[in-house]
């Protein structure tokens, strides 16, 4: 199940961007959550009812889900540590658990996460294809593009039991690196006084353990699906470009390109593919209530660009 919530957005680019995607749709932003449907301080006012047609949210709901996302964030930042993050990846870098298919993933994934959106009524393979239809659309040329539009949520996949049920803290949510300070700019930057590195002197400087310019590759971010889903791509041998397998692994790394957090460890590398993460964003938001994809129409399409950058059967 995914958490439902209402984003808070603080930047002024980022929520125009929103604004102007947002007019004629409902919207949800990717870590899982969904956003309100309510009117904004900036005058959007979002349509008033959900696929069924229904209210969305009423205020008692609303502030429930406000609460339920803080603490959401309070286990997130109380329990992603540096050891934790390295012993996940020793786990699930084995790639032990399956093997499948990229298709048959998004078939999965469809099973753990369909029901999660009270307001949602479409399978979770057309918001997949939303994003990327979308994508695809506006940058033709890009089918590297499209289907990282198409995967770069799959990781989600780690919440079924078969991946070991993984809480929604471990999985879903904004992403932050590990090992140095936490920047005042992540979500409720309160509850790290509960982690056990914001109390470790190594940990706690700007650099913390890093070098300057040391590059976002050698830098450990908290875990979930992005990180994962990244090591699958990496591990099975994709021939997805570098800025593909950035996007698959930052775009939930809200601190850095929302705020700008955490540039300094960027090298020029993570500079040049930066400029398609910021453009990717605009699309990982996805229509819930009218735009519809035709899932067999469209899917040969996404099957011949899986097969142009995946092997057949991939190990998870
Ligand atoms: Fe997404
Ligand atoms: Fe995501």
């Amino acid at each position: 199940m995914t958490i439902v919530i209402e984003q808070q957005i603080e930047n002024g680019a980022q929520a125009e961007e929103q604004k102007t995607l947002a007019i004629t749709h409902d919207l949800v932003l990717d870590g899982g959550f969904a956003t309100p449907k309510e009117a904004s301080n900036d005058g959007f006012v979002a349509p008033d009812v959900n696929a069924f047609g229904h209210s969305f949210r009423d205020y008692d709901a609303e502030s429930q889900r406000q609460k339920t996302v803080e603490e959401f964030y309070r286990l997130n930042h109380i329990h992603q540590t540096y050891d934790f993050v390295k012993r996940m990846r020793e786990e699930y870098g084995k790639l032990d658990k399956i093997e499948m298919s990229i298709w048959e993933c998004c078939e999965l994934l469809n099973d753990v996460i369909d029901d999660s959106d009270p307001d949602l009524d479409e399978p979770q393979i057309e918001h997949l294809l939303q994003t990327a239809e979308a994508i695809r659309k506006d940058y033709p040329d890009e089918d590297w593009l499209h289907l990282t539009g198409l995967i770069h949520d799959l990781g989600k996949v780690l919440l079924h039991p078969s991946f070991g049920g993984l809480p929604q803290w471990a999985v879903v949510g904004d992403t932050h690196p590990l090992g140095c300070a936490f920047d005042e700019s992540i979500v409720h930057h309160k509850y790290f006084e509960g982690n056990p590195d914001y109390h470790n002197p190594a940990y706690n400087t700007k650099c913390g353990i890093y070098k300057e310019g040391c590059g976002l590759d050698n830098v450990t971010i908290t875990w979930g699906h992005d990180d994962y889903m990244y090591l699958v791509a990496k591990e099975n041998k994709t021939t997805l470009s570098p800025a593909g397998l950035f996007i698959i692994r930052y775009h939930s790394f809200y601190p850095l390109h929302r705020c700008g957090a955490y540039t300094h460890l960027m090298n020029e590398q993570d500079k040049e593919s930066m400029k398609w993460l910021k453009i990717f964003n605009k699309y990982d938001l996805y229509s819930k209530s009218k735009v519809r994809v035709n899932v067999e129409e469209v899917k040969p399409y996404y099957m011949s660009l899986i097969e142009k950058y995946f092997p057949a059967k991939l190990r998870w």
